[in-house]
Order: structure tokens, then sequence, then C-alpha cells
């Protein structure tokens, strides 16, 4: 039997700068995974020319995409429906041509969810969570954190009220509360799953270096960021008592295994792709 050009679909990752992007690689290694063949390309699109370069795809034959930094607000503003967590993040990094218009979903969350409980084996259900951080990574992961039913869910910024203003979305129907670095100090609560969402790693500082008093002994530091050597908010959780530390390249893996699920129906498992990134980085 012969694949078609439809069969095989044609997929990008839309971003700026892009030629750093993992996704190519992780959905060739899915497709690879499941027999299936996809052409999935990193698309270098021009600021402020996403819809024009959007629709030039769609010209193109592409019927699925993902989105990265800084097109995440303009695919969800684009697409003419979305999914509930793609609203509540008011950002999506997963778009799906329906014959007539774009769907739009956030894949972020469910990827970190699924990287927390089936890679790490830490079921969020009833547990102590502390998310650190107030921006879109935040937007995108805290409603499929809450919807795990975590026991409670504290949210710490540096800019206090941005936490205020996402958590009063969900302080009625949900456990959390928005706490400032020092509530969170002088309260002297331990947390099992403390979640770095900031972009302080990105500088090598950390979020809330003063809060060192903050993990169980048994608990879970994740940094969202991933890179080469453990990241200075995971080093900084190892002394400070965290039982575990994680990178986020699981999360990365784990979203692209939920958007290869919607476009292809079939999910791959993401552990022996994760696990071959991890080897590569560690050589590069
Ligand atoms: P993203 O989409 O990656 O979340 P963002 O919306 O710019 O990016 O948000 C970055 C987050 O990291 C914010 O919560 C930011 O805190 P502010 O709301 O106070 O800006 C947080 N952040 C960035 N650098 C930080 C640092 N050095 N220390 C603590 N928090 C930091």
């Amino acid at each position: 039997m012969t694949t078609t050009s439809h069969d095989r679909g044609r997929y990008a990752v839309f971003g700026n700068p892009i030629a750093h992007s993992k996704s190519p690689r992780i959905h060739a290694m899915f497709a690879a995974s499941v027999g299936q063949h996809i052409d999935y390309v990193a698309r270098l699109c021009p600021l402020g020319e996403f819809a024009v370069d959007l629709e030039r795809f769609r010209d193109e034959g592409g019927v699925g995409a993902n989105v990265t930094v800084p097109f995440k607000l303009d695919a969800f503003a684009l697409a003419g429906d979305a999914s509930l967590r793609a609203r509540q993040a008011g950002a999506a990094n997963f778009l799906m041509w329906r014959g007539d218009h774009w769907y739009c979903d956030n894949t972020d969350g469910a990827g970190l969810v699924r990287d927390i409980e089936t890679n790490q084996g830490v079921a969020l259900r009833g547990k102590r969570v502390l998310l650190l951080g107030a921006g879109g990574a935040v937007r995108g992961v805290i409603g499929p954190l809450l919807l795990r039913e975590p026991a409670a869910l504290v949210v710490v910024n540096r800019t206090h009220a941005t936490a205020v203003e996402l958590v009063g979305h969900y302080a009625t129907q949900y456990p959390v509360a928005a706490l400032t670095a020092d509530e969170l100090i002088a309260d002297g609560r331990r947390f099992d799953v403390v979640i770095n969402a900031t972009s302080a790693s990105l500088g090598g500082t950390l979020p809330v270096p003063e809060a060192t008093s903050v993990f169980a002994p048994d608990s879970l530091a994740y940094d969202m960021m991933y890179g080469k050597a453990p990241t200075v908010f995971m080093q900084w959780a190892g002394q400070r008592g965290a039982g575990r530390t994680s990178d986020g390249l699981g999360m990365l893996v784990e979203q692209a295994a939920e958007s290869y699920v919607q476009w292809r129906g079939v999910l791959p498992l993401a552990a022996p792709v994760i696990a071959q990134l991890r080897a590569e980085l560690l050589a590069s």
C-alpha cells in the first residue's frame, strides 16, 4: 500500500526563534514508534505575521500545528473553536484544521500532569502542591492540575497581584490560594510537589530563595525548564530536603504526545523518547 500525502499529513511548529525546537524530532520518533509517517517541520514565523503564515501553511496543506513563543496568544485568538483548557489558559500550543476552521487546545497542563503522575509516579490526588509563578506557563497548567484533585494548591509569584488575579478564577470551586513569599515562609507549610513555572531558571536565579522549608521529606521538586545539567532550582531544592527533583524534559515530550493523539488517533509512548532525548542532551 502506498502512503499518500494526505495520509502523511502536514504539520509544523510555529515559533520565533524556532531552530532550537525539539518538536520535529519528537514527532518523528512518535510516528516511527506507531508505524505512521508524518511530515512535521519547524517553521520560523516572522514576528507579527502569525495569521498570514498560518493561512499560507493551510494553503500548503497544513492540517495541524504546534505553536510556541511568542505566538500562543495569537493561535488562541485566531482559532474558531477552543478547548476548555485553552480557554482557561487564554493561549494555545496546538491547532487542528477542522474542515473550515482551526480548533485550538493547550496541551501543556496534560503534559505536566502526565509527566508527574506517570513518569515520576506521583499521584496528585490529595497532595499539597506549590506552584511558583503566575505567568503564561502557570495559566496553561493550573486548570489541569486542579482537576487532579490536590488537597491544596498554593500559588506564589514575585508580583503577588498577578497570582491573586489568576487564583480568583478558580478559588470558588477549588482549594487554591495565592500567598506572598513572606506569607509562605511565615506559614511554615510543607508541600509534596513544588513546581517552578517561573522563567527564573533561564537567568540562573531562584524564584523564592528564602523559602527553604517548603519541602516535605519525600517531596518532588519539578522545574518546567530543562537542560543538560540540573537547573539551579533543582540543585537548590535537593539541598533543601526535596526527596526527588525533575526537570521539564518529560513535560515537553508528554505535551507533544497529547498533540499527536489528537491529530493521529494514537497515543505514542513518551518514555522511550524522553530517554533518547536525555541521552542526546547529556552527550551534547
Ligand atoms: P511564561 O509564559 O514563561 O510564564 P511570563 O508570562 O513572562 O512567561 O511569566 C514569567 C513568570 O516568571 C512570572 O510569574 C514572573 O514573575 P512576575 O509576574 O513577577 O514577572 C516569573 N519570574 C521571572 N523571572 C523571575 C525571577 N527572577 N524571580 C522570580 N520570578 C520570576
